[in-house]
Parts: structure tokens; sequence; C-alpha cells
């Protein structure tokens, strides 16, 4: 009996040790690689300090204080990057438009400047853009002294609350001390309207090609286009639009360039047209159209619909009128018009999306316009964590804590296979990434991601986009978190998308998850210094 009892406590102990060999192994499966990375500086926010208060972007541009919308007027002169930008100075939520005013000579560090144009008698100041009138074409400054001129929309309430059509018109105003101090031309508007309900945002531009100034503004569903000798008289030349492109909403803020098709000699007109409602992700987007522009009209064979950014918050924007070294400089508002009054900030509302460098690419033969952040941007960039490799394995995460992730980036390279980002806090707010390889979809789930419910779409759903043209064995990932926003860029700028997130507590945690095993290549996490 004895023996019997041996062998059976023999047999017991070696399916308990199996099972707890097989046990181990499969904790192991589970366990997360973690990487703790230490901030060389702990942050606390003081909100009683100059831009500091609670989702203040530390590094994108925000006005001082109360409500700003689009950017305006942006233009550069004498190693000065000017933008205007749509405010009201009196409240937090949208009211009687002026256009506030910034400098920047890196277009990163922003100086705050006084309000450049007040509304008037003949409306408030909405969108538009600025130009040096070099060779003083204008007759308002002189050869010597040429000077800046904005031109912008009125939009008339008195003439929109008498019911009439004819609420908006093109203005000019003008500076002789590089946008210090402006004049408002005495005999606006320079281009009156009757009969149409939108018609507005005119972005004007020196067209070197054609050596005459245009002009391209909208009106509901289509653009028009103007050319001038002197930026005061407009002759209307062409329109665009109206059955082509994106419709679900007005279109507004347009802007038109020229860039070379990679490194080829090939040179492609850009419109952008941004359209609220009907974004992919619903309320405000921008859609592009590639074609031809002889000076006078614009024409395009394209056939299918194409956004500059697919995130939700990344609207009106629009380019830098000569900006150096040939650069196409874009700035974005970075919200939405669904929820743009409801963010839940104090003090301000609204930032601008980071200067992006636009250029023009050819994925499967089909053209693709790229945005990546401009060069300045790696000034701010200190680097914390960097990693040549991590080799993550089925079913495993890889975990870093990290105090610093709403001011930081992170690039690497991973395979074109699944993968997923959570960046989480010790509240339960999570910001979720996911690359589907599968359905090749990329996605941006913020429903979890803090305070979502301001507003009732802000925080519903999951927004997902397909992507096409990512064609290559690995995927490039840039991603930039603020206190308030995320800018993720894939490969080398071929998609980008712009959310903004308001989480409870800052997020500390970051965890790398795989369903296949995955090489993450060439990590770094970076800091991203403060601009105020
Ligand atoms: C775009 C827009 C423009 C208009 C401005 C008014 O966001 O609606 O069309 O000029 O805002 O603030």
């Amino acid at each position: 009996m004895d023996s019997k009892w041996d062998k059976l406590l023999a047999v017991s102990a070696l399916v308990i040790a199996i099972l707890i060999v097989l046990l181990l192994n499969s904790c192991q499966k589970e366990s997360n690689t973690s990487f703790a990375i230490s901030s060389s500086e702990t942050i606390t926010i003081d909100s009683t300090k100059f831009h500091k208060e609670p989702y203040r972007p530390q590094f994108h541009f925000s006005p001082e204080k109360k409500w700003m919308n689009d950017p305006n007027g942006m233009v550069y002169y004498k190693g000065i990057y000017h933008l205007f930008y749509q405010y009201y100075p009196e409240d937090i939520v949208w009211g009687p438009m002026h256009w506030g005013h910034a400098t920047s000579t890196d277009l990163i560090h922003w100086n705050h400047k006084k309000i450049a144009l007040f509304p008037d008698q003949l409306g408030l100041i909405f969108s538009g853009s600025a130009v040096i009138d070099i060779h003083n074409t204008s007759g308002l400054g002189t050869k010597e002294n040429p000077p800046m001129i904005a031109i912008f929309t009125y939009h008339n309430m008195e003439i929109e609350k008498a019911g009439k059509l004819n609420t908006q018109s093109q203005g000019l105003a003008y500076s002789l001390d590089e946008g210090e101090t402006w004049t408002k031309y005495d005999k606006n508007p320079i281009i009156s309207n009757l009969v149409l309900k939108d018609f507005r945002d005119p972005k004007v531009f020196w067209n070197e090609t054609a050596k005459i100034w245009t002009m391209v503004l909208v009106a509901g569903d289509h653009a028009k286009f103007y050319t001038s000798k002197n930026l005061i008289n407009w002759e209307l030349q062409s329109e665009f639009g109206k059955n082509i492109g994106a419709h679900g909403g007005v279109w507004e803020c347009p802007d038109i360039f020229k860039l070379k098709v990679g490194h080829s000699q090939e040179e492609k007109w850009i419109l952008l047209i941004s359209i609220n409602p009907g974004a992919p992700n619903g309320g405000s987007g921008t859609q592009y159209f590639i074609g031809d522009f002889d000076g006078k009209s614009f024409k395009t064979d394209q056939k299918d619909i194409k956004w500059i950014d697919y995130g939700a918050d990344n609207y009106a924007g629009v380019t830098y009128n000569d900006a150096p070294n040939g650069k196409r400089i874009f700035i974005g508002w970075m919200s939405n018009w669904l929820y743009a009054r409801n963010t839940p900030t104090k003090n301000w509302r609204s930032a601008m999306t980071l200067p992006r460098e636009l250029s023009l690419s050819k994925v499967n033969g089909n053209y693709v316009l790229k945005s990546n952040p401009v060069e300045q941007f790696k000034k701010q960039q200190v680097s914390e964590f960097s990693k040549d490799l991590i080799s993550i394995k089925t079913e495993e995460k890889t975990t870093f804590t990290y105090d610093y992730f709403n001011q930081s980036e992170l690039q690497f390279k991973a395979e074109a296979k699944n993968l997923k980002l959570v960046f989480s806090n010790n509240v339960n707010d999570s910001l979720v990434i996911n690359y589907d390889a599968k359905q090749k979809t990329f996605s941006i789930d913020r429903r979890h991601s803090g305070i979502v419910n301001f507003e009732k779409t802000f925080g519903k759903d999951v927004h997902k986009t397909a992507i096409p043209n990512i064609t290559s064995n690995t995927v490039d990932y840039q991603i930039i978190l603020d206190w308030s926003s995320v800018e993720i860029f894939l490969n080398g700028g071929i998609y980008s998308f712009t959310e903004q997130i308001f989480p409870t507590k800052p997020y500390t945690k970051l965890s790398i998850q795989t369903d296949e095993k995955q090489e993450i290549r060439n990590l770094t996490i970076n800091k991203i210094k403060g601009i105020w």
C-alpha cells in the first residue's frame, strides 16, 4: 500500500510540476516588458502662471486669452512670420470677429501682438489673407516702404438681420509699419456682392507664373478666381467645384498653390477647400484637389475625395505667402465647429496645429499631399529615451511609464502589422491608437480619453480611416502629444491625424500591444520644450 501511495504521490508531484511550468510559461507570455523612463524634470503646471492653465497647449499657438478660430493673413516678411487669426476679445465663444495678431521668427515661439483689425460700419472682419505689395502696385505705400495688405471678408450683421443676402463683401486694409498698425482702405468694399449669402475667405497671392495678383474665394458650393493688377480692382475669371468634391456643407477658407511632385520637375497646383459640415469624422474638415491652374481657371481630373488630415480637429487651414526657400507652410485651426464652443478650457479657447510643411508625392500612381511638422520643431525635442529594437511576442505588451506623455513626441518604425498604442493614466482615461493591418485602417479612439461629455459627438465614435496609401512593409509613426491634442503622422506625412483630447489627469503610461510578433525599431521618446 505504501508503495502505491508513493507512486501516486510521485505522479501527482510530476503533474503539479508540469502544471507549474505551463502556468509560468503562460504568465511569461502575458507579462509585460516594462520600461520606466524617469523624466529629467517633474512637470508641475502652475495654473496661476501665464499660459499654464489646465489644457493650455505648451508648444502650439493659442491666444493669450478669449476666443480664436481660423488662421488668417499668414505672410512672411523681413524674417518674421505673421499669424493673424479670427478673434473675439470679449468672450471664449465666437462673437463679433476681429483679427488677432502674433509674430514669430521660427514658427514655434510666438509674440502676442495688439489686435490688428476691428469691426467697423461695414461689418465684422471674417477670414482672409495678407500680402506684401513689394512694388507698391496698390499705391497705398511707397516703393521704399511697401505696404502690407490684408484682404478679408466683411460680414454685415444688420443686413443679415434684415434677412437680405448681401451680407458678405471683401474689404482691404493696409499697414505701413509691418503689421503694427492698420488703416482700412477708404473705398471699401473692394468686391461687393448683392446676391450670394456665402461669399468669403479671400486668399490672395502673387502668381509668379502669370505675373498677376490672384484671388480665390468661396461662394457656398464653389470657388471663384479673380485677378488684379493693383490689389484693389478685381476681375472675375472663373469658377470651380459645383459638381466635384465633397459637398456635405458650405465651402470655406480656400487656398491655392503650386508644388513639385517629389523630386521630379513635374508641377501641380493644389486647391484647399475647407468644408463644414461634411468631413469624414463629422463636422469640419479640409479637402484638396490636385490639378492645373493657368492663372485664370483651375482644372482637375481627380475623381476621389482627398482630405489633408483624417483627424477631427484640423480646420480652415491655409498656407504662408512668401515663406523662405520656397517652402509651403500650413497652419490649421485645431478644432471643429461641432464642439469648438464647448471645449473644457477657461480663459481662452482653441489652438492652432503645429505649423506643417506640405509636399506632394505620387503613391501608387496617385497624387498625395503630405504634411510634416516644420523642421524648426526639432529644436523643441529633448531626447528622453531611445532603443534600437524592441521585439514584442504574440499577445505581449510593452509598457512605458513616463510622467511627460502630455508634452512629448514618439517616433518609431514598426512592421505593417496590427499594432495598438494605449496612452493612459491612473484614473482610467485612455487614448487608443490602432493600426489594423488586415482591414488596412487606422483609428483613434478618444471615447474614454478624459472629459468628453461637453458635447454629444466629441466622444461618440471611434474615428476610423482607410489607409490604402500605406504600401510598405514598415510603417513610420510620429506621434506628438500636447496637453489637449494629439497629432499623428504616418510614413512621412502620407497620412496625418489631428485630434483634441482633454485627459482628466496627464497620461503617464503607454502600452504597445500586438496580437502578432512585432519588431519596433528606432524608438525615441522626446520631451517637447514649452514655448511660453
Ligand atoms: C471658417 C469660418 C469662415 C469665416 C470665419 C468666421 O471657420 O466660418 O468661413 O470667415 O470662420 O469666423
